[in-house]
């Protein structure tokens, strides 16, 4: 296997396991997960593969195919600091100090190659993927007794507070927990889940990368967090909420002078209304209504597009351009936003048409090419060999 052969190449050695995770696509219930509302998220059958080896000492050897310009990035197990200059690495590096820090035992340091085919920054958990897979192998390697839900906690403690990113437990949980050909409805709140198939008969789900270049670490996800917990703590003056999650859009309404200003009333707007949609689709999708469910994708965009403002030209164009395709079924932007990807549903005599037209007029008005993924609905984190 080429990651075998990958790893003898920078370590000089046989690695002892190889493992996978995956990328995420979530169908809808987008901004939820921070708001103790509902996601429905799948796994991808694409993802990060990783080789590794335990060492003898105390050093951490990372390397990845995807970033092979920033040769093997090293430290020690007692030098768990953010660097700058360490780049991807970060994220593997703020998964052990978590781990480290939980009072898990990690008694040496080990060698780990990277492999990647999911798109940087595009939106399909590149970051929670690799957090994952680290995590994973760390339980593995060093035999730690941690449940899933507790890894994956451990593996959003990391983004938020090791890279700074405020994001909620989706995708660390869609990473963690996907099961072929089904996703993943989660209470955020509870955290009580269940898996629905997704059964779109003669249709298929694309994914199309904007190509937009991004990070969230600058984007405003911060920022839009920080608006939902402001109009929360505004409604909490009258209302015994713990998470916008827990109010319909009717209550919200009733209450919304408390909130007085109308941009944080916008926003959570759209997280309440989301999260019913998101249950509404659920249930569209179980009963094979796959038009209502494509009507739902198109209403949660423009509630993200109007009410939450982390759409842009970008995504706006291809979701306009997909509508316009005889044969989509559904399109909404995906993940944070502000760039990133589309995930839409095309039925199958259309794919070949959807990708040409929506390509098109995407480099017509944007200026550069969009990328088209088929993408299939794979299994959560795991060992291959
Ligand atoms: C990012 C975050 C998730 C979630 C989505 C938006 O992917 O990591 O926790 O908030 O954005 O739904």
């Amino acid at each position: 296997m080429e990651l075998k052969a990958g790893f003898g190449k920078i370590f000089q050695e046989n690695p002892e396991g190889i493992y996978f995770a995956p990328g995420r696509v979530n169908l809808i219930g987008e901004h939820t997960d921070y708001n103790g509302g509902n996601v429905f998220p799948c796994a991808l059958t694409i993802g990060t593969y990783g080789a590794v080896k335990k060492r003898r000492d105390q050093m951490v050897r990372l390397f990845s195919e995807n970033f092979e310009h920033k040769g093997v990035i090293q430290f020690s197990l007692d030098e768990l600091v953010y660097d700058r200059r360490h780049d991807w690495a970060n994220y593997p590096k703020g998964v052990i100090k978590v781990f480290v820090e939980s009072g898990f035992r990690i008694p040496y340091g080990l060698d780990l190659y990277y492999s990647g085919n999911i798109p940087n920054g595009a939106g399909l958990s590149s970051s929670a993927s690799i957090e994952v897979l680290t995590a994973f192998i760390l339980k593995e390697l060093f035999q730690l007794s941690v449940e899933t839900i507790e890894l994956v906690k451990l593996c959003q403690k990391a983004e938020n507070e090791f890279i700074g990113v405020n994001s909620g437990i989706m995708d660390q949980f869609a990473v963690a927990m996907g099961q072929k050909d089904k996703a993943i409805l989660l209470d955020t709140n509870s955290l009580k889940y269940r898996y629905a198939d997704i059964r779109l008969k003669d249709a298929s789900i694309i994914v199309t990368n904007t190509n937009k270049k991004r990070g969230l670490q600058d984007s405003k996800y911060n920022e839009r967090r920080a608006e939902c917990e402001e109009a929360l703590r505004r409604l909490q003056k009258k209302l015994d909420i713990n998470a916008l999650g827990e109010l319909t859009s009717k209550e919200l309404i009733e209450n919304k002078h408390l909130i007085e200003d109308p941009v944080l009333i916008k926003r959570a707007l759209h997280a309440v209304t989301e999260n019913e949609r998101t249950l509404l689709a659920v249930k569209a999708l179980e009963s094979e209504n796959i038009r209502e469910f494509g009507k739902l994708m198109y209403a949660s965009h423009e509630s993200l597009r109007d009410d939450y403002e982390v759409t842009g030209a970008e995504l706006d164009t291809l979701v306009e351009a997909a509508g316009k395709v005889d044969g989509t079924i559904g399109s909404r932007m995906t993940g944070a936003g502000f760039g990133g990807c589309t995930v839409s549903i095309v039925r199958n005599d259309a794919v070949e048409h959807f990708i040409e037209t929506v390509g098109k007029e995407y480099r017509n008005r944007i200026g550069y090419d969009a990328d088209f993924y088929v993408v299939s609905i794979g299994e959560g984190v795991h060992r291959i060999e």
